[in-house]
């Protein structure tokens, strides 16, 4: 059985892919998060005693904690999702992002590259590194355009400078080392299990608590969604069969406003559960001051990953929305135990990790 080392697999987007290898591939999935504001391992509650995922509460920061689980584990390959990942937070506090995103990002390749070093030649070549990355390094386009794979970058906030920062890390370690790596750049995801912070659940959680709906500015920048069971998919696809050194562009073809997205929610939640008051939910929109710096519009040309490896989004924005908005509402003790906090404390009652 080959093993994989999953950083960041207790957030959003790697409790999606740890779910999707357990199900669907053989690997032994090693899930290593330091379990920040962002982490939580209520995700994968039904997964967290299964034979093939280990869960080690682990910081990427710290070399000798991953120098010793390289030793112990002996890892075929790495996904590396671990990170500070909220561009508003960035914009208050970018010191984390910093200190994660680039520092945790150079001492994993360390680690990476010191263990990489130790093994034999076929398994040298076979190892792989893979980097997740934004689309947001590639700054914001006007009313035309796509991001491609050679897009010159141009990251406008802390969060994305620091993404953009670890993306020319791993490159490096790349071409001066011969670490084998591949490096995914995607657009926007949503789909369950997605901190309350970010656009998508922020808003599904305030419509049913009936709060306002804050829309930056003019709610007319546009975001290309994906839903991330098909991010998992493309990061699997890619991980297998990518070629080393090459750089992936993932996105869902579902260039959106911010408005448009909040509409959609809003006439779903009218259709799945109605307000008390008969009230339709689009009435809680309200503008607030715009975002500081805040991209126009991204939009993926996700041609590369397609033409190359065959991958294509399963989920149209109206499917794949409705089934998110269908697992907000199957899930609400999900969402009660973050705004309470209570799901920080939910490793000590689960696991002793
Ligand atoms: P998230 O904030 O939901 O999860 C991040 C995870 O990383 C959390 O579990 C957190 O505990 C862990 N983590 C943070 N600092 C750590 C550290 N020092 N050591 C170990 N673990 C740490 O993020 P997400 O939305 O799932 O994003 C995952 C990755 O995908 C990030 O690298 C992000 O930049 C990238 N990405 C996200 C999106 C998106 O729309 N969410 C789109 C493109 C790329
Ligand atoms: O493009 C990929 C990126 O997408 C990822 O790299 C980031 O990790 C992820 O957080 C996301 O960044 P965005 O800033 O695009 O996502 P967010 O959900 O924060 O905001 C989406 C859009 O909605 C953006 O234009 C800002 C706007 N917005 C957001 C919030 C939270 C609002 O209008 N109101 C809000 O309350």
């Amino acid at each position: 059985m080959q093993t994989l080392f999953i950083t960041g697999g207790a957030g959003f987007i790697g409790s999606a892919l740890v779910r999707l290898l357990i199900t669907e591939s053989d690997w032994r999935i090693v899930n290593l998060d330091k379990l920040t504001y962002a982490g939580n391992l209520e995700s994968l509650a039904d997964l967290i005693d299964h034979p093939r995922h280990i869960f080690r509460r682990t910081d990427i920061c710290e070399r000798a904690a991953l120098d010793a689980l390289f030793a112990e584990l002996q890892p075929a390959g790495v996904i590396h999702l671990a990170a500070e990942s909220h561009v508003d937070r960035s914009i208050h506090g970018p010191g984390a992002f910093i200190h994660t995103n680039i520092t945790g990002t150079f001492t994993l390749l360390e680690a990476t590259r010191g263990y990489w070093m130790t093994l034999d030649s076929a398994a040298q070549t076979a190892f792989r590194f893979h980097h997740v990355s934004t689309d947001e390094v590639y700054g914001s386009l006007g009313d035309t355009g796509l991001f491609t794979e050679t897009t010159p970058y141009a990251p406008n906030s802390p969060y994305s400078a620091s993404k953009a920062a670890s993306d020319h890390l791993v490159r490096a370690w790349h071409h001066t080392y011969g670490l084998p790596v591949v490096t995914t750049n995607c657009s926007n995801n949503y789909g369950a299990c997605q901190f309350p912070e970010k656009l998508i659940p922020l808003m599904i959680h305030n419509a049913l608590s009936g709060k306002p709906l804050p829309i930056y500015g003019k709610g007319d920048n546009v975001r290309d969604w994906l839903h991330v069971d098909d991010h998992a998919r493309a990061l699997w696809r890619v991980f297998e069969q990518g070629r080393v050194g090459e750089v992936y562009n993932i996105g869902g073809h579902n260039e959106k406003t911010n408005l448009e997205v909040v509409d959609t929610l809003c006439a779903l939640l009218d259709e799945l559960q109605p307000r008390a008051d008969g009230q339709p939910y689009a009435t809680l929109k309200t503008t607030v001051a715009d975002r500081p710096g805040h991209d126009k519009r991204y939009a993926i040309d996700a041609s590369k990953i397609a033409d190359e490896l065959g991958w294509q989004p399963q989920e149209t924005f109206e499917t794949g929305l409705r089934k998110t908005v269908r697992w907000y509402l199957d899930n609400p003790e999900w969402v009660a135990h973050v705004v309470s906090g209570e799901y920080q404390h939910w490793i000590e009652r689960h696991y002793s990790a």
